[in-house]
């Protein structure tokens, strides 16, 4: 694989800083003055200004005053750093907010907002797309073409507010959207089925958006009104790039939420030029590793979106959120792991929230890299500038993609479909738990995996794992089909191949249409256990216990791996293998706690041929991950655990830190971690 253009042509480099919010501090001039200082010693290079600067730069309609960014843009760059520009619009001007109420969201019993806050303008209001307009154009005509901006940081965490907008203008637009995709009334009731409870939509201005006061029940309306709330983000975002585009060609990026569903970031992908994140995992609540592991999927699936384009870790904590319940301390060793995990799976860059501490109101106790005492006297700032020198080291790493040969299934479309689903365990699904389970057999084995979604090609992959795929368009399952029989190799689980696009379900049996041919099976029912129940599962000689979920399935041409040992389907099937055309397909039908997928993916791992580019044995708790420039693997190992881990390598290789060259036994202290350059 080629190696990518670094982000910026103009700074090919890691990199390092974060949201800098100097406008907290124009009336301590002097604080700004040893902001300059200690950045240096921070070795930090990039940050990310003006992200809620919009009063100060608007103080009133019309009136524009540049002179505090001109100002930090001059000093960052006379500093030797660079600048992320962000567009103002994640937060609105409280004049603005007053005078044009229609700006401000309404929520779904009809209450709108107050003027306060962020996030919560209407993504559809006229009003606020013209004055978006207007400020990102002159802020693009501004400093489009300064050599200190690298790239434009576009509003903030789009969509992250307590609701979507249910205004009047929203609802208009939401029934335009409808009138275009069904044309016909008749072809909207039968796409959602409106028979049902006598709601046959009878005349378009009938159309409401679902509400929990109103319409909940029709599934064909709620997927709809999901998609139009991610189109009117995206659509939003698109205009704020048009303005930007007026004058400055240089990249855009939105920063993204882990795990968030509110907007199909596959869409959104398509119009932003490097993907970019915010994250905060939950350090050491969990020593089983799904936290980690979690993370490290999403680090996969914002490098995916954009077809393995390398992204930036936007925001994370140097030390602790403060929006937690509880806002652990990370320790000594954990800001460099979770950096160096990020760029090791694809992130051009460290970025913190935020430079320095806020002074009040709800963040002011978010970590930061500089505290309220202020100098670089604190462990904090000391990590930081210590992973900056690491950083300096990693230039030939900037741009160099990740190898993989295999995928896990995510999309957001399949989770709303899935979340509104009643059945199964209703309230507790565990759909994305269940996606980083399966995931994490591999990110155990130190293998390096992308993240496909419907529109994705999988015939690059050896393996594909689609846990519950439950929504499948046709033309996802005539993908399926002819990757497996070109030799592919698919595993699905239980609640797979059930409603089409519009949530309908297949007629004829689950899975879907060919799907039963590919995987040899006819899915017949679905038992959901309470916590306390169980089965038994046994396959390869040893039993597993099975929790949540057990289909009750027929092979029809699968070769049966696994059956269930207890309860009226004892005998039945519970994990199958299909041979079809040049591939296999898996079908797993129940959940288990754990051991099972460990056995499971130790076959598929052998008989698939996936390998980990890390040529050793990996200690419990050491993830191994690795990006390629053609020439050399970069290889990364990162220790989880609080304790010394020592692993073992027959490959020679340089320390990216040291530039010694060895082999043989690793040490790797708590929480510790190496980059290693490894000839192909
Ligand atoms: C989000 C926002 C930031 C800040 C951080 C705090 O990621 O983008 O402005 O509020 O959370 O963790
Ligand atoms: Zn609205």
């Amino acid at each position: 694989m080629k190696k990518f253009q670094p982000i910026s042509e103009l700074y090919p480099h890691m990199l390092h800083g974060g949201d800098y919010n100097p406008d907290q501090w124009l009336h301590m001039p002097e604080i700004i003055e040893e902001d300059m200082r200690l950045m240096k010693l921070a070795h930090v290079n990039t940050m990310s200004l003006g992200i809620f600067s919009w009063t100060q730069l608007e103080p009133e309609e019309g009136v524009y005053n540049f002179s505090y960014l001109d100002m930090m843009i001059e000093k960052i760059g006379k500093n030797g750093g660079k600048v992320l520009l962000a567009t103002p619009t994640g937060s609105k001007p409280l004049w603005m907010a007053r005078k044009y109420p229609e700006i401000r969201m309404v929520d779904q019993r009809g209450y709108r907002e107050m003027t306060g806050r962020r996030h919560n303008h209407c993504y559809n209001s006229p009003i606020y797309r013209e004055k978006t307009y207007e400020i990102n154009r002159r802020l693009a005509q501004r400093y489009g073409n300064n050599d200190t901006v690298i790239g434009w940081h576009l509003s903030n965490e789009y969509a992250n507010c307590r609701t979507v907008c249910y205004c009047q203008t929203c609802q208009a637009k939401f029934r335009e959207y409808v009138k275009a995709k069904y044309k016909t009334l008749d072809n909207l009731n039968q796409s959602w089925c409106t028979a049902f409870w006598s709601h046959t939509v009878t005349d378009w201005d009938l159309i409401e958006a679902p509400s929990d006061m109103g319409e909940d029940s029709v599934h064909g309306l709620t997927l709809d009104w999901k998609r139009f709330v991610s189109d009117s983000y995206v659509d939003y975002m698109k205009s704020e790039i048009a303005a930007i585009r007026e004058f400055s060609d240089k990249p855009v990026t939105a920063n993204l939420m882990r795990n968030f569903t509110r907007i199909d970031y596959w869409e959104m992908a398509k119009h932003i030029d490097v993907a970019s994140w915010d994250s905060y995992p939950y350090w050491h609540r969990d020593d089983a590793g799904i936290e980690h592991a979690d993370v490290c999927f999403n680090n996969d699936f914002f490098r995916s979106i954009k077809g393995g384009k390398p992204f930036l870790l936007m925001e994370s904590t140097p030390s602790m959120p403060n929006w937690h319940d509880i806002n652990k301390l990370k320790r000594p060793g954990v800001n460099r792991l979770g950096g160096l995990q990020s760029v090791s799976q694809g992130s051009d860059s460290v970025q913190y929230f935020q430079w320095r501490m806020a002074r009040g109101n709800v963040e002011k106790f978010h970590g930061a890299v500089v505290n309220h005492e202020g100098s670089e006297n604190s462990r904090v700032f000391r990590e930081v500038a210590s992973l900056g020198e690491t950083l300096e080291k990693l230039d030939a790493i900037v741009g160099c993609p990740v190898e993989s040969d295999a995928a896990v299934f995510y999309s957001a479309e399949n989770q709303w479909a899935l979340a509104d689903a009643q059945g199964f365990n209703r309230h507790n699904k565990k759909h994305l738990e269940t996606i980083v389970r399966h995931y994490k057999q591999f990110l155990d084995r130190g293998i390096n995996t992308d993240i496909v979604g419907y529109e994705s090609d999988f015939s690059k992959y050896k393996v594909v794992i689609a846990p519950m795929l439950y929504s499948v368009s046709d033309e996802l399952i005539d993908k399926i089909e002819q990757y497996v029989a070109n030799g592919g190799t698919f595993i699905t689980t239980y609640i797979s191949g059930m409603v089409d696009k519009n949530d309908l379900c297949y007629l004829g049996g689950f899975p879907a249409g060919k799907l039963k041919d590919v995987f040899g099976l006819w899915n017949e029912e679905i038992d959901s256990l309470y916590p306390n129940d169980s089965n038994k599962v046994e396959f390869g000689g040893k039993e597993y216990k099975a929790i949540d979920y057990c289909e009750l399935l027929h092979a029809r041409g699968a070769k049966v791996l696994g059956s269930y040992k207890e309860d009226f389907y004892a005998g039945m099937p519970a994990v199958l293998e299909n041979s079809y055309g040049k591939g296999k397909a898996y079908y797993i039908a129940f959940r288990d706690t754990g051991d099972f997928l460990t056995d499971f993916y130790e076959g598929i791992v052998a008989e698939s041929g996936l390998k980990s580019s890390f040529n050793g044995t990996l200690a419990e708790g050491v993830v191994a991950r690795s990006r390629t420039d053609g020439e050399f693997d970069y290889v990364f190992l990162l220790n989880y655990r609080n304790e010394e881990r020592t692993v073992n390598t027959s490959a020679v290789y340089t320390d990216m830190e040291t530039g010694e060259t060895r082999t043989g036994e690793i040490k790797l202290c708590p929480f510790g971690s190496i980059v290693m350059k490894i000839k192909k």
